[in-house]
């Protein structure tokens, strides 16, 4: 029996190649060395992946380092030349992989994580907005514009972020935003999402256009809150039976998304190659279908193919339809703002779809404030868009959003560490907003208000 240690950064992998294996042509069976797992990559996530990845591995399990150095075989090209020449699997691929798991140790590195984790069509899916992208990197940059303005000396001793999202308790003011797709992302799909989120009581929206069926997602987030987002259907009837089975799997809101009659037009995301031969499955099934594209403009009009009602109207109608309460997403305006709860929604998300619709719509932080402002409190108010460290989340609660959404760093999360990434990443996401809360000398979200934040730039 040979034994061969491979040193893949933050986790080191054992490959004992048994006699029997190889040579018999069955897999070679690799082991996790529990001391040089540094990054404690789950083993379940680990065996997801080469089992997705259909890599020749055949068992992957953790055993205790039992006295072997830990760096034998060289350093650098070398060693890797070595790997290469000796592994059966890639070790490239399984290094890229085993990376994919442990991730990122910050906020700040689970972007980059992530583009190491999927290949070019995949990134530009997550990364990409629409037309310019002038809206998606608004969303960013207005959060440069304002200063947060700490009152010292407050004693702080304990901070609890706890909060209810229309009535759901839920342990942090930031949650999931609904995105589509996660099996592209990560093979664990929105299943793995949903059970990083649910372990930490973190609220999370899925997409109409969810990989995994809400039903499995539903089970997946266990006995935490989860809500279901919306895509109205060509046929209204197919839209209810959407809502019927969130309904029955204990979806407690119902998150209508009223910013995409027509899908925007996605540059980026049509250069990378995504989508382009095949639209990706939806677990859902036939009757959850994406928003329409246009058709090509030809000198004559352009058609919506396979739209169908999305008005006013349509709203009342489902709002009449379910007990569940109403949530509209892709307010950017003061005006929608009061019509929304005119025709009954309980909350409103201002958002622009991170950038991905309408470009050169606001910049979701700036259109926050008007909306708090119209909305008072007949509603509940939640912004997403360009969120991705704690102060951000502080600044938004403290403009008037009672919640903030988090959509791209949840994919980068999902693509780096599965599972447990999207777990780490709240978790970083979580300590990071106590933190700034203790700095601004606050001990909860409900505390943060206008006096502490101003323009930058201002006093
Ligand atoms: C890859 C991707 C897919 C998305 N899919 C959906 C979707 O299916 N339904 C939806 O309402 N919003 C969708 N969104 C928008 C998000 O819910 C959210 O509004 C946006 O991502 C927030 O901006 P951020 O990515 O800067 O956090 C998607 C966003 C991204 C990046």
């Amino acid at each position: 029996m040979t034994r061969e240690v491979y040193g893949f950064g933050k986790v080191s992998l054992l490959r004992r190649a048994s006699p029997l294996r190889p040579s018999s042509g069955l897999p070679p069976v690799v082991e996790v060395d529990e001391a040089e797992n540094e990054g404690h990559v789950p083993i379940p996530e680990l065996r997801q992946v080469v089992r997705a990845r259909r890599l020749n591995v055949g068992v992957v399990k953790l055993v205790r380092r039992l006295g072997w150095p830990s760096r034998p075989m060289g350093s650098g090209r070398a060693r890797w030349a070595q790997i290469r020449r000796s592994a059966t699997l890639t070790g490239g691929e399984l290094t890229r992989k085993v990376g994919r798991a442990v991730g990122f140790r910050t906020l700040g590195d689970v972007q980059a994580a992530a583009r190491r984790s999927v290949d070019a069509g995949v990134w530009g899916f997550i990364e990409g907005g629409s037309g310019e992208e002038r809206t998606l990197r608004a969303n960013v940059a207005a959060f440069e514009r304002w200063t947060l303005r700490p009152d010292v000396l407050q004693n702080v001793r304990e901070v609890g972020l706890g909060t209810t999202l229309l009535g759901s308790a839920v342990s942090a003011p930031f949650f999931v935003a609904p995105t589509a797709y996660h099996r592209e992302v990560h093979p664990g799909g929105e299943r793995a999402t949903a059970a990083g989120a649910s372990a930490l009581g973190v609220l999370g929206v899925y997409s109409t256009l969810s990989s995994d069926s809400l039903e499995a997602i539903a089970e997946a987030s266990g006995t935490a809150p989860r809500w279901f987002q919306l895509y109205l259907q060509a046929e209204f009837s197919d839209s209810l039976a959407l809502v019927r089975r969130a309904e029955r799997a204990g979806y407690c809101a119902l998150v209508v998304t009223v910013d995409t009659p027509v899908l925007g037009s996605r540059d980026r995301q049509g250069r990378s190659g995504f989508a382009v031969r095949r639209a990706p499955p939806v677990g859902n099934g036939r009757g959850a279908r994406m928003p329409p594209r246009g058709s090509a403009w030809d000198g004559a009009g352009v058609k919506l193919a396979g739209g169908g009602e999305e008005s006013w109207a349509t709203i009342d109608r489902l709002r009449r339809s379910t007990r569940l309460p109403i949530v509209l997403k892709g307010v950017l305006t003061a005006a929608t703002a009061r019509r929304s709860v005119a025709h009954g929604a309980r909350a409103v998300i201002v958002s622009n779809h991170g950038g991905r619709q309408l470009d050169l719509a606001p910049a979701t932080l700036d259109a926050l404030p008007e909306v708090v402002k119209a909305v008072g409190r007949r509603a509940e108010v939640y912004v997403d868009g360009g969120v991705r460290r704690g102060s951000d989340v502080a600044v938004a609660l403290a403009l008037g959003a009672r919640g903030v959404g988090i959509g791209r760093p949840i994919l980068w999360a999902l693509a780096a560490g599965g599972r447990a990434g999207v777990e780490r990443y709240l978790r970083l996401l979580g300590t990071e907003l106590s933190n700034t809360l203790v700095l601004l000398g606050r001990s909860s979200p409900a505390a943060l208000d206008r006096r502490l934040v101003a323009p930058a730039g201002t006093r």
